[in-house]
């Protein structure tokens, strides 16, 4: 007989007691995150919000009944779908789970088996699992709850429980949820380089949406929302929502039931891929989070974006506050040398930058794109004594020092490629595929793990080195590894991921001090399981101001300011030489940088920069650890207005951006009113508006609004708000 469990959260702390063979359960507090029927055998899982429920039927399996609003808990329908639907008997979902078992079946059955309420970091995590009712297969799913952000993570984990013979696993996905019968609409974030998370949205009609990468670039999101047709208001509407926990390829399928149901379905793409799982062992399939919501997309942003500040970025970090960069590709590209890199960070220093970061081309050969990666020794030609002097030198003047490294890679023209061509991941016969004139090292390989630990670990280790640009400029291609055995060979791809968290993470343990910013050819590899090991993302390489307003105001929507890193650049893409003031008016929404030639700056030039960054590191704290509002998006208006509001609510940032100017009554926009709403302040304290007359309530503030003047194309302003 099963055990019935009350689960009580008080304080983030667990007491989990097990009630024993207790007829009925004493009534459970509404704000228990996991709470179990009296049968020990059906559960409601609560956040603020929601709550998902997950019965055992009378035929031993473990279902969904719905997922929604927390009202919803009175409901009393029937289930919506299985847990964990399987490829196997009446198909009629899209399977979690594909295998084939070692005599040749390829069905599963799934009968409950036992359930248990764990925790995980103070929050509760049901764990139910099923086993094949033939085969020595179990796999248990996982829900953990995080009630105060509205979402759930859900993750599954398969064990082989057999003796003898490999249960080969054709798909594994991480997690699935049902939304009831409505017409829904589907917002995700596509890209390409330059064009990062470029919102999309879709009618979802019957049948499959698929997301998906195949090539481990990710220039949009595995982010999602899901709204019923014409719920789109801002802030409030029933929103689900969700994001993959994994940096390699993912897959997110919507699929829409003729029946009007529709079921989210996602985790790592097994497109050409499979895993063969031995007797007694394991495989963990990445965390997927899924969230529901009543306050429409701000109600999304909030959640996904305090979740990962507050739980999910590097612990040591999280609450640092971010120095102000400067970063040389922009200026240099590959021509570093020990001179102008000084040159450029004494006028840094002058302009108050604190972290002076070299990126690419300081290493052997480096000279253009078409060698050196893979030969991390540093270029005596352009730093005759090393880089000790220079970081020295750079260190005296008061900066920190960073540097770009891109591991994973390797020129076909290096050493180390000479040295150890089967290092690479490549098929006999076939072509190596080059791109940027590179290859792809296969970390699924121990020993090129170890000769990267090996050389980073040295690196950090004599040099005084604060912060790493770890870039990967690749796609996937060529994913062979002939000397592997023939069973793991389409694992590859699952092995580097790993290998790749295991050494960032490595090496961040042996060097807590220092920063780590995520790039893969500006914004190709941003995912929350990056945002784990990385401190900060460099979002895009595309510098240009107005270009930059869209990318940003897409990436507060899922990530948090602290994690966004934008410089102020010479590029204008559009010709429209916009002054330097909007340029860095722009970049001070994240985290601010600047890539000019500044050693080129004249005094004028100097003394802006001088200004901004002073005050930016006025504004920052807020910009970097408060809530983020996306008043006016610029995807619906020529104009972006983003607020940013400490958490105490006594003080709050605005950006306003114009990106064109129309004649008074000429459009709509014109026409409409100036008075802008804020958002998240308190509604009764008082507030004054830097060159703004008057105080105003904060009610005032947010029903009333107030207008932000600021006249011109391609001009911008900042606000300061403060209580008084
Ligand atoms: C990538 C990055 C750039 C820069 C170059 C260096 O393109 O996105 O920021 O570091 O590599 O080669």
């Amino acid at each position: 007989m099963p055990l019935n469990h009350i689960i009580i959260i008080m304080k983030n702390k667990l007491l989990y007691i097990f009630a024993g063979i207790m007829a009925a359960l004493p009534v459970v507090a509404q704000t228990d995150a996991i709470q179990v029927g009296n049968d020990g055998k059906s559960w409601n899982i609560t956040t603020r919000s929601s709550v998902y429920r997950l019965i055992v039927n009378s035929a031993g399996n473990v279902q969904t009944v719905c997922y929604g609003d927390r009202l919803l808990a009175e409901t009393t329908g029937g289930a919506m779908g299985d847990e964990i639907p399987v490829r196997g008997g009446y198909v009629s979902a899209t399977p979690m789970l594909e295998v084939v078992f070692p005599d040749g079946v390829r069905d599963v059955e799934l009968e409950y088996k036992t359930s248990e309420i764990t925790a995980i970091d103070g929050y509760p995590v049901l764990k139910t699992v099923q086993r094949d009712k033939y085969y020595p297969l179990e796999i248990a799913s996982f829900i953990r709850v995080l009630p105060e952000y509205d979402m759930i993570e859900k993750w599954v984990e398969v064990v082989n429980t057999g003796k003898k013979g490999a249960i080969r696993i054709e798909n594994l996905l991480s997690g699935s949820v049902f939304l009831p019968k409505d017409v829904y609409e589907l917002t995700h974030y596509s890209g390409v380089w330059g064009h990062e998370f470029t919102p999309q949205t879709t009618k979802l009609t019957q049948g499959t949406k698929t997301l998906q990468v195949k090539d481990f670039k990710s220039y949009g999101s595995s982010s999602f929302m899901v709204r019923p047709e014409g719920e789109n208001d801002k802030y409030r509407g029933k929103v689900w929502f969700g994001s993959l926990i994994y940096s390699g390829n993912w897959r997110i399928d919507f699929e829409k039931f003729f029946n009007g149901n529709v079921q989210i379905a996602g985790g790592m793409n097994f497109w050409d891929q499979e895993i063969n799982l031995k007797p007694g062992q394991t495989v963990t399939a990445p965390r997927m989070l899924f969230g529901y919501t009543g306050q429409g997309a701000e109600g999304v942003a909030m959640s996904l974006v305090s979740y990962t500040r507050e739980k999910l970025l590097p612990a040591p970090h999280r609450d640092r506050t971010r120095p102000v960069l400067y970063n040389s590709w922009y200026a240099t590209t590959f021509n570093v040398n020990e001179e102008h890199q000084l040159a450029l960070a004494k006028v840094a220093k002058e302009i108050g930058v604190e972290m002076f970061v070299i990126d690419d081309g300081w290493f052997k050969g480096r000279v253009n794109d078409k060698a050196g990666l893979g030969d991390w020794t540093v270029d005596k030609n352009k730093f005759p004594d090393g880089l000790k002097p220079m970081i020295e030198k750079i260190n005296e003047t008061g900066l920190d020092f960073g540097i770009w490294i891109e591991p994973e890679m390797v020129n076909p023209n290096s050493d180390l490629y000479r040295a150890h061509p089967d290092w690479v991941f490549h098929f006999p016969n076939r072509q190596r595929h080059e791109g940027r004139n590179q290859l792809i090292l296969n970390l699924a390989r121990e020993d090129v793990y170890q000769y990267l630990y090996q050389y980073f670990h040295n690196l950090l280790k004599e040099n005084n080195i604060k912060f790493i640009k770890w870039d990967m400029n690749k796609a996937m291609t060529d994913p062979g590894f002939p000397s592997a055995p023939a069973d793991e060979q389409r694992a590859v791809r699952i092995k580097y991921v790993e290998n790749l968290y295991r050494l960032v993470e490595t090496l961040r343990k042996e060097f807590p001090e220092v920063w780590f910013e995520n790039c893969s050819s500006g914004g190709g590899r941003i995912d929350l399981a990056m945002m784990s090991r990385f401190d900060f993302n460099w979002v895009s390489d595309n510098t240009d101001p107005v270009e930059r307003i869209f990318i940003q105001d897409a990436y507060l929507s899922l990530f948090p300011a602290n994690t966004m890193i934008s410089w102020v650049t010479q590029e204008d893409w559009h010709r429209m030489n916009p002054s330097l003031e909007y340029k860095f008016d722009v970049c001070m929404a994240g985290v601010l940088g600047v890539g000019y030639d500044i050693t080129k700056w004249n005094d004028q030039q100097k003394r802006i920069a001088t200004e901004k960054i002073a005050q930016y590191k006025k504004i920052r704290e807020t910009v970097q650890k408060g809530d983020v509002f996306r008043i006016v998006s610029p995807f619906e208006e020529n104009r972006s207005v983003i607020q940013y509001v400490d958490k105490s609510k006594r003080k709050a940032v605005i950006f306003v951006y114009n990106m064109a100017e129309y004649p008074a009554n000429a459009s709509d926009e014109t026409q409409r009113t100036p008075l802008v709403k804020l958002r998240g302040l308190s509604p009764d304290a008082h507030y004054r508006i830097e060159n703004i007359d008057g105080s105003y309530s904060g009610r005032y503030l947010m029903e009333i609004g107030i207008a932000l003047p600021l006249r011109g194309a391609f001009a911008s302003r900042i606000f300061v708000v403060n209580t008084e």
